[in-house]
This record gives structure tokens, sequence and C-alpha cells, in this order.
């Protein structure tokens, strides 16, 4: 297809991301929704209202997939549904679906989620849009231009929840080393509560290290568990990566928003600072997404990084499970460890929020 093509393009899922996707569909005029589809039919009008979109409104997937032939597809879905709407999707000839994080709850789904894609030919990204923030994109050009000399090290910082929202800071921290996988992670849990994230069980804080195959060393912290006292104010990062170079360091949240940078040889030194909303970031993020469905090009968002990103959270658990750094690539783990040692007991798990 050129790049003027008009693709039809199909929402399932039409919840609170949907209308955060919408705006960015709304604005590439390339895209033209045609179904939305949502078990609740007031979502799916809702959404249709908000953006007068004239979609036909569909309260089963296959059904919309069968009838209107999209060729595209968002999923908004919770976790757990990631995988089998997506099969649903690439079996029905979906030339792409851009599919809400994290990929899945379990490793072994996350593999599956990438076989597909490939065996069905349908280009699968994952909503990852804070690569599309300017101070992110920023922060990639001063480290590429060696205003922090080497990079040595990165300070990873989530907030309480290692798959929901640990993806977003790892693939943040992913993308300014130049996408070098992981070589090994080691990691512990915090089960004094254990939370239930877009229905998939997690802890409420996390700590680690990472070294990846570039040699850069990282230090996860996930959660606030005592960061918040004695004043807000005294807060650290509370998401996203200070990334420390020979040279100086540069610390940024994971939307974007530079904190602060220095450079040791030359004092007067400011990284520049832009924000972009979140609104700019999604519509960044499909609008890159259709330009590479017609040129063909891996997407910034691929779930080729996805999967990178997924690897080490799985490692990280598995790491808990065997009480030693885990080797990559993640080799004889299918499941997610961390709810299987939740199901075995081996947490004293005392509740779920
Ligand atoms: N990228 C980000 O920054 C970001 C931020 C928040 C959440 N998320 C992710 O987005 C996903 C969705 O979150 P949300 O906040 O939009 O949830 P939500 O609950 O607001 O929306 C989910 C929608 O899916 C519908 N639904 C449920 N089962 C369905 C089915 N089988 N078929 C069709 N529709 C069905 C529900 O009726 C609801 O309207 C989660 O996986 C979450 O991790 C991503």
């Amino acid at each position: 297809m050129s790049t003027s093509s008009v693709y039809r393009v199909a929402f399932i899922g039409c919840g609170k991301r949907a209308h955060e996707h919408a705006v960015g569909v709304q604005a590439d005029s390339r895209c033209k929704v045609v179904a939305l589809s949502d078990i609740s039919a007031s979502s799916a009008e809702a959404l249709n209202g908000e953006f007068g979109f004239d979609a036909k409104i569909f309260t089963d997937h296959k059904k919309m997939l069968a009838e209107e032939k999209p060729d595209v597809v968002i999923i908004c879905l919770w976790t757990p549904l990631h995988l089998p709407v997506f099969r649903d999707c690439a079996e029905a000839g979906v030339k792409a679906v851009l599919s809400e994080k994290p990929m899945s709850a379990t490793w072994g789904e996350c593999r599956e989620m990438a076989r597909i894609s490939e065996e069905k030919g349908c280009q699968l990204t994952f909503s990852l849009q804070r690569r599309f923030a300017k101070g992110n994109q920023t922060v990639r050009r001063l480290i590429k231009e060696g205003k922090i000399g080497q990079v040595l090290r990165m300070d990873l910082y989530s907030p309480p929840n290692m798959l929901d929202c640990g993806i977003h800071t790892l693939d943040q921290g992913m993308s300014f080393i130049g996408e070098s996988p992981a070589k090994w992670v080691l990691g512990a849990v915090d089960t004094t509560e254990t939370h239930n994230w877009f229905n998939v069980p997690s802890e409420c804080g996390a700590t680690g290290r990472i070294v990846f195959r570039n040699g850069v060393q990282a230090f996860l912290q996930s959660g606030a568990i005592d960061t918040w006292e004695p004043t807000p104010s005294k807060t650290d990062i509370w998401a996203g990566v200070r990334v420390i170079g020979s040279e100086g360091f540069i610390e940024v949240m994971w939307d974007g928003q530079i904190v602060g940078g220095i450079n040791y040889a030359d004092p007067s030194w400011k990284p520049e600072m832009e924000l972009t909303s979140s609104d700019e970031q999604m519509k960044g993020y499909i609008r890159h997404t259709i330009d590479c469905l017609a040129t063909g090009e891996e997407p910034e968002v691929s779930y080729q990084k996805a999967l990178r990103a997924s690897e080490i959270i799985f490692a990280f658990y598995e790491s808990v499970r065997r009480n030693a750094r885990v080797e990559l690539p993640l080799t004889g783990v299918t499941d997610n460890p961390f709810i299987a040692m939740l199901e075995n007991g081996q947490f004293a798990a005392q509740t779920i929020k």
C-alpha cells in the first residue's frame, strides 16, 4: 500500500485507553474508523459519540472482524485478553494490530504473540507511546552526541509493578542505550501487599540489577515505599531514568520531562527541556505506526522491543524463584514466575488491593 492509502480501523475495547488512542487516530487522515467493539455497547457508543467516528458498533469482536474486515485493529483490553484477541485479529487477516501494553501475563504468551505476528505477517506494536515524547527523543540524541560521555549506568524508577508499569521504564532505559539486550537480571519483590493490575497479580514493589550486553549496569527501583516521607518534595524520580555517563548525567521522567543534566566539564550546560502532552505522544505513536505499515519498516514500538523488555521482567521474577541471577535469553520458563510463586503460597501475601 502507498503512504496515501486509507486504512479501515477498528477498536476492540472502548474504555479509558481507547479514548486516548482515538485522539491519535482522529488526527491521522489515513485512518477511517469503521467499527468499535466492546462487550459494553454503551462504552463503544460513548467513544463513537465523543469522536464522531460514525462507526458500526459490535459487542462481539469476532463478528466485527468477519463483517468489517478492518486493516488495522487497536486493542485496548485488560492484559489477559491481549494474546487471544490478537490471535483472532491475525487469523482474520488484519494487517496491523496496535495493542495496549504489557504484552501478556506470561512469558510463553508473549512469545506466542511474537510467533503469530511472524507467521501471519501481521505488524504488531505495543503502546509504549512515551518513545514519542520530545524529551525522551532529546535524551537519546544527547547521548548519541556524547554529551554525557560513555553511558556506564542507569537508575531505573518505576511505579509499583514490574509487568504493567515497569515495561515503560525498561523500554525507556533500553531506548537510551541503543536497544541493547540484557545479559543477566537479579531481582527481589516486595509482597507485603499484592495488587491486581488489569487482572494480573503483582507485587507492591521491587528492586534489582540488570546488566546489559553492552556493559551498562542498571539498578531498578519500583514502588514508592518510604520515598514520599517526610515530604513529597523529597521524592526521587518516581518514574523515569537517570542515565549516568563517564562525563555527566541526565535525569528524565518517563513522560520525557527532563529533570536535569550535568556535564562535568561544562557546568553552564543545561539540556533543553520540552514537554510533550500525552495527546501528542499518542498522535506520534499512531502516525509512526501507520507510516511503518506503509513502508514495512520495523516500528519504534515493535513487538521485538516489547519482547526484550518483557524478557527482563520475566527473568526478574524467575531470579526471585531461583534466588540467583538469571542469564538471558530466558529459557526453561513459560509461565509468570510471580503468579506461580503466589499461587504456591511462597509469599506470605496479606492483602490483595
Ligand atoms: N500505555 C499506557 O500508558 C497505559 C496506561 C494505562 C493502561 N494501559 C493498559 O491499557 C489496557 C486497558 O486499560 P483501560 O484503562 O483502557 O481499561 P478499561 O477498563 O477502561 O477499558 C477496557 C474496556 O474493555 C472492555 N472489554 C472487556 N472485555 C472485553 C472483551 N472480551 N471484548 C471487548 N471489550 C471488552 C470493557 O468493557 C472496557 O470498556 C490495560 O492492559 C492497561 O495495562 C496502558
